[in-house]
């Protein structure tokens, strides 16, 4: 990665009982609430709550699960906040995965018209992604991150401390976003994850803090996805697409999965369609096949893909947008290949796995 741009000091790496502690005495808000799930509540909350046991802290615990980010839980969430007596000087945690970080923040950021809000994301996906950007957002009627905005935390603590609890299926979910910003933006970091012997062997604290460092300098340079941040959307198109096939045909699969398949795709085209080598199309190949349980896409289910594909708001003449790659560490976005180029990609990757 070149010309590293320093990170925000609102963002803090390591040991959270220490840096929250200190944080928190700077800090003078009226009343402290802490927005947590089934999960965050019993893995990650004790922790927090005793960093400041004097913390007179309002608990609010939702369902864990991506159907529960919705307004009807922000109504909740509201509701909790109102009734203990949040005003415009409280502030908001948000202890969780993706889920409670996108809600929480979006519910803070409307509630009497914006309350500060902290991050504490506790999955790996939530650390590398959803927890830097600041967007902010809940589904509505099915459709993913439809009401929301753009607005940043006054404090975001990664700690990789979380990551003890969490399954391994949600860590591979979120290592795909890591190999995806090194794809993307770094290509001698992709060349140190292919010498990565298994995964037990990753160490996660420097992957964290590199995988933030590549995201934050692409979104602080486009923070509203007018041009280069539309990079991320790597492996997505087709990632999506397959994620709510099988969402539909009751078989899910994590996001990261379906991103990992979506990014061989993505490169097949790229080999296709632009200068993308054979080579580092066989690299992407196996690195993900040495990551990734192989997951077969029924033939009879191409057609279905493509038309999920078709319908994404982000096409051009019902041809869907990809971001490519002309060689890994670099990307370029709004690229349309053809319906034929996207169904045989998803074909090359049925025959590599
Ligand atoms: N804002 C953004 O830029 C952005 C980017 C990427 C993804 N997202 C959003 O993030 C969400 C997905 O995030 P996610 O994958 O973290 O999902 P999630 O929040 O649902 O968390 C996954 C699961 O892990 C559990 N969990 C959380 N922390 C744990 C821990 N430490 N130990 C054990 N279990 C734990 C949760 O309860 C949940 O069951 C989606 O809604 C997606 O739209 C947002
Ligand atoms: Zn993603």
């Amino acid at each position: 990665m070149q010309n590293k741009t320093p990170l925000p000091p609102y963002i803090f790496f390591g040991d959270i009982l220490r840096q929250f502690s200190s944080w928190l005495e700077t800090q003078h808000y009226s009343s402290y609430f802490i927005l947590v799930d089934t999960s965050s509540s019993i893995y990650c909350l004790p922790e927090i709550q005793n960093i400041r046991p004097d913390i007179n802290w309002h608990i609010i615990e939702i369902p864990r699960g991506e159907q529960y980010k919705t307004i009807t839980t922000c109504s909740l969430i509201w509701d909790a906040l109102f009734k203990n007596g949040a005003d415009r000087h409280s502030l908001l945690v948000n202890l969780g995965g993706g889920v409670i970080g996108d809600m929480g923040g979006f519910a803070a950021s409307t509630y009497m018209r914006g309350i500060d809000f902290v991050q504490i994301p506790t999955t790996l996906l939530a650390m590398v992604d959803a927890s830097v950007g600041g967007k902010l957002a809940v589904d509505f009627k099915l459709a993913k991150n439809i009401i929301g905005l753009f607005k940043n935390p006054v404090a975001n603590f990664i700690d990789c401390r979380w990551l003890k609890t969490l399954p391994n299926g949600e860590k591979r979910s979120g290592w795909a976003e890591i190999l995806k910003h090194a794809i993307i933006a770094d290509e001698a970091a992709f060349r140190k994850m292919k010498s990565i012997p298994s995964f037990h062997d990753i160490r996660w604290e420097d992957w964290v803090q590199h995988s933030v460092q590549i995201k934050y300098q692409i979104v602080q340079n486009d923070p509203k996805e007018k041009g280069l941040r539309k990079g991320l959307n790597f492996g997505h198109t087709v990632g999506h697409a397959i994620e709510t096939y099988f969402l539909e045909h009751n078989e899910p699969k994590t996001h990261g999965e379906c991103v990992a398949i979506g990014m061989v795709c993505a490169a097949y085209i790229s080999n296709q369609t632009l200068s993308l080598p054979d080579s580092q199309l066989v690299d992407i190949v196996n690195v993900i096949k040495k990551w990734y349980d192989p997951i077969i896409i029924p033939k009879q289910g191409i057609p279905q893909i493509l038309s999920l594909m078709r319908k994404d708001k982000k096409n051009r003449a019902g041809k869907p947008n990809f971001t490519l790659i002309p060689s890994i560490g670099s990307y370029v976005y709004d690229q349309y290949p053809n319906l034929d180029l996207i169904a045989d990609s998803l074909h090359f990757y049925n025959d590599q796995i």
